[in-house]
């Protein structure tokens, strides 16, 4: 069962593109479960950059199989844009990329609703990417989505079109005040982009499947992070699906019992783009720092990320959400000019420490960190390769986000580049929870 989820563990942008890459040339399979293209994913290959919305960033390895899951929600332009760049850099696309049919569909009206809903919501607003993620997921569960099989299927898409779009019109024009849209517009654009998709729909899930039964290594790619989860983020400033590695199951069609292990993405410090509380935000000049060091501005927005201090109690329980066996850091490298760098270990809450992270908004906006402080290595780290060229002062760190999060640091990432990449300990070779290790899942 030699299948394995990649996972953000916090509010997204940790690195999972490079990772999801750097991955592939171990595995045979990857899958996008989740998400749509409010995620970007960037990965550097001999100094050229390619950032990815919907298509796995396995695809470029070549002869790798990359499937787009029936959780997703697919922007059908969107995606024909990523097809085009990737072939006119020269990526085979035919017979090895696949959509599910299963997969819903972004239409015209979600990224209307989208924008017009966080107009309405003002001071409220989530800050959502407006590429139509949220109204597009609540049509799934309100059974009224168009899927990838339907747009594929002209006589059945017609009718599902004119029967949804009378409804979102009556929406957008009476209770958002909107202009509404003419069927024959959406009509003949879509039917456009099903001419060039059709080839790449497929039941995906059944794909998975032969690939579980045929033990290849699977890569699950997730998008966004533990803390933009619908259910376990911080609700309502969170994204529309299940981000966790949970996920998974239902978002590519496989069981629990399918999955060997969970490589959690850890960036050395912490993000968020959007509105939302997050304790450990640094608003002063060493938080700009962090943003321009780290090069912190959205891959799919642009908009400059809110940046902070490693929250360990905001880890633990992301690390509990996803069953987490494997960590892998990224960007340490960041950090290497700051002394002291600075921990949060624990959360002092109306007067009382805790080290459990709170659900409610209310109080989680009312947070003081408290932080240990650990030295700095004062060196540039991006040209290490192994564990070993670490400074002792760099390793000191990384063991003690270890001990912190009672999960092994497998994978430390020092740069963008594909190959700034250390390997410590084999992330596929860990049983659950870490055994053989050492460590047992549970933080110190
Ligand atoms: P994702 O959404 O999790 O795939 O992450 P993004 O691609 O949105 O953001 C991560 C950013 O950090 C990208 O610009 C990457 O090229 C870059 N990056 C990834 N790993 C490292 C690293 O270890 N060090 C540095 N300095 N940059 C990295
Ligand atoms: P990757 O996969 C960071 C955030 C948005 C907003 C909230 C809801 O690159 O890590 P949505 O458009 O999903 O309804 O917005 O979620 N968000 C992300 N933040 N990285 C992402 O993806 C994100 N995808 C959504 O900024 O706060
Ligand atoms: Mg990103």
């Amino acid at each position: 069962m030699p299948a394995y989820v990649v996972v953000g563990m916090q509010w997204g942008d940790e690195g999972k593109g490079k990772i999801v890459d750097y991955l592939t040339k171990y595995a045979e399979m990857v899958v996008r479960h989740q998400g749509g293209n409010n995620a970007g994913h960037t990965v550097v290959v001999d100094g050229k950059q390619t950032i990815l919305h919907l298509i796995p960033s396995g695809i470029l390895h070549k002869g790798i199989t990359c499937i787009v899951g029936n959780g997703t929600v697919l922007d059908p332009a969107v995606v024909i844009q990523e097809l085009n760049s990737l072939e006119a850099a020269g990526y085979e696309t035919h017979g090895r990329l696949f959509f599910s049919d299963c997969a819903h569909v972004i239409m015209p009206y979600h990224k209307l609703l989208d924008k017009a809903q966080e107009r309405f919501r003002g001071k409220n607003r989530i800050g959502t990417t407006g590429r139509g993620i949220g109204p597009c997921y609540a049509d799934k569960a309100d059974r009224i989505g168009i899927r990838m099989g339907d747009l594929v299927n002209e006589p059945i898409f017609k009718e599902k079109l004119a029967a949804v779009l009378d409804y979102k019109n009556g929406v957008l024009e009476k209770v958002l005040n909107e202009a509404p849209l003419r069927f024959e517009d959406v009509f003949e654009e879509y039917r456009v982009y099903a001419e060039r998709l059709r080839p790449f729909v497929t039941d995906a899930v059944k794909l998975v499947h032969d690939a579980v039964a045929a033990d290849k290594r699977i890569v699950f790619e997730g998008a966004q992070g533990a803390m933009l989860d619908l259910d376990h983020g911080t609700y309502p400033y969170v994204t529309s699906s299940t981000t966790v590695s949970g996920g998974v199951c239902a978002g590519a069609g496989v069981g629990p019992t399918n999955i060997h292990g969970v490589i959690g993405i850890v960036k050395a410090y912490t993000t968020r783009v959007g509105e939302g509380p997050f304790p450990t935000e640094l608003t002063d000049a060493l938080g700009e720092q962090l943003r321009t060091q780290g090069n912190e501005y959205g891959a799919t927005t642009g908009r400059p990320r809110r940046c902070g201090w490693f929250d360990a109690v905001q880890l633990r329980r992301a690390s509990k959400l996803n069953g987490m066996t494997a960590i892998v850091l990224t960007k340490p490298d960041v950090l290497s000019n700051l002394d002291p760098i600075k921990i949060c270990t624990a959360y002092r809450v109306n007067g009382k420490v805790t080290k459990d992270f709170p659900t409610g908004i209310d109080v989680l906006e009312n947070i003081e960190p408290l932080y240990e402080e650990i030295p700095g290595w004062n060196q540039d780290i991006s040209s290490c390769r192994t564990w070993e060229e670490l400074p002792e002062k760099a390793q000191r760190y990384f063991l003690r986000i270890e001990e912190l999060l009672g999960v092994p640091v497998c994978t430390v990432s020092v740069g963008p580049g594909r190959e700034q990449t250390i390997e410590r300990i084999d992330p596929f070779a860990i049983d659950a929870c870490g055994a053989g290790h050492g460590l047992t899942g549970n933080p110190a």
